[in-house]
């Protein structure tokens, strides 16, 4: 029994409770400072057990040395504990490779390229001018292109400009878009551009498919376009050289879109699905084609646009509206002029 007058003793609290919480707090100090020796003296035992078998590895690996560095460095493949394919490579080697291409060669060629034709283009304007009609307008059209042709031409030709537009912007934009938009308005009209090259390039790859099938029986070369290209398709001397249907100029243009075209469709569906477990370097060398002919294709559509407008008068007019008259025809195409008119039917011209 406890005598009632330990109760009645009146000690402050804190004398009774600081005492008791320095004494748990030395008691669980040196129960933490037992647990980490003994965990110390268990690891030693365990690295001893171990050392074995830790320095048969590193023989193996080269582990954390100097050797296993290197190899790292090097890009070696199964340094790391993954075994997935291309994701046990810690230094990816290639993708370097890749970037210094891409930056040092693809970027800056393609640049010369496109200021390159837009000041041939410009110089040749400035000192020739646009081709006129010879003789005045008749005011007697001739169908030169239906409705679906048109809508083909158009649809086409508006996806290759957004493709243009969007693709020289994640090649170039960060140049000189980046510091005039500011980070964010530049980030986000990036990832727009981004995304509307991913998306539409697909769509691009229908239209050229569905152009090269419908246009390409127009397309053969034969001995008139040779005479065409002898005669530098009228820019030289005063004589225009005879054309059927399409001349030699457009044929030429035609077939560079087909295969440069393809080239560009194929490279850019590799990249477009990486879903289909193609190697990154695969993705890397597809990028590097892309880009380059991608960089040719839109050079030489400068000068097909130039030509279709400022360069050639009526030329637009076919395009837009399915007929061109009759005066343009005979001058440009006088051989499809003659055979639309049931004059002749000469080799290489091909009815419409
Ligand atoms: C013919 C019109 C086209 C042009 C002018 C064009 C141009 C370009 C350019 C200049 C680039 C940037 C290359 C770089 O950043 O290194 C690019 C990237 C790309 N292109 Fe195209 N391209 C065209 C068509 C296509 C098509 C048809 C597809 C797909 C079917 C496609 C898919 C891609 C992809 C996936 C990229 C990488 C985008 C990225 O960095 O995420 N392109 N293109």
């Amino acid at each position: 029994m406890i005598p009632h007058k330990w109760f009645s003793l009146k000690l402050p609290f804190h004398i009774i409770l600081l005492p008791l919480l320095a004494l748990t707090l030395a008691l669980s100090l040196s129960f933490a400072g037992l647990t980490h020796a003994a965990s110390a003296s268990e690891g030693d035992a365990s690295d001893t057990r171990s050392s074995a078998a830790r320095s048969s590895t590193a023989k193996v690996a080269g582990f954390a040395g100097p050797e296993y560095w290197r190899a790292v460095q090097q890009g070696e493949t199964g340094r790391t504990q993954s075994q997935a394919r291309e994701a046990n490579q810690l230094i990816n080697v290639q993708g370097e490779e890749w970037r210094q291409w891409r930056n040092q060669w693809v970027t800056p060629i393609g640049a010369y390229a496109l200021g390159g034709t837009l000041a041939v283009l410009l110089t040749f304007y400035l000192l020739v001018g646009q081709s006129k009609l010879a003789s005045p307008r008749t005011g007697n059209t001739i169908e030169r292109w239906k409705r679906f042709d048109r809508a083909l031409h158009w649809t086409v030709a508006t996806l290759f400009i957004i493709l243009t537009i969007s693709g020289l912007t994640l090649l170039y934009g960060k140049f000189f878009l980046r510091a005039a938009l500011g980070d964010s308005l530049w980030g986000n009209y990036a990832t727009a551009c981004k995304l509307a090259h991913n998306y539409l390039g697909p769509l691009f790859v229908l239209g050229l498919l569905v152009m090269i099938i419908k246009w390409m029986k127009h397309n053969f070369f034969n001995s008139t376009d040779i005479k065409w290209f002898m005669q530098g398709g009228g820019m030289v001397g005063k004589a225009h050289p005879s054309a059927g249907y399409m001349n030699g100029g457009e044929k030429a243009w035609f077939w560079l879109l087909t295969i440069a075209g393809l080239v560009v469709c194929v490279s850019g569906l590799v990249m477009d699905f990486p879903n289909f477990d193609q190697y990154r370097e695969t993705m890397q060398l597809a990028n590097l084609i892309h880009g380059s002919v991608s960089l040719l294709l839109i050079a030489a559509s400068f000068g097909h646009i130039y030509i279709g407008t400022a360069g050639t008068e009526g030329a637009l007019e076919g395009m837009k509206t399915g007929h061109v008259d009759e005066a343009w025809a005979k001058q440009h195409h006088d051989l499809w002029y003659k055979e639309m008119k049931g004059e002749v039917r000469t080799e290489g011209t091909d009815r419409h």
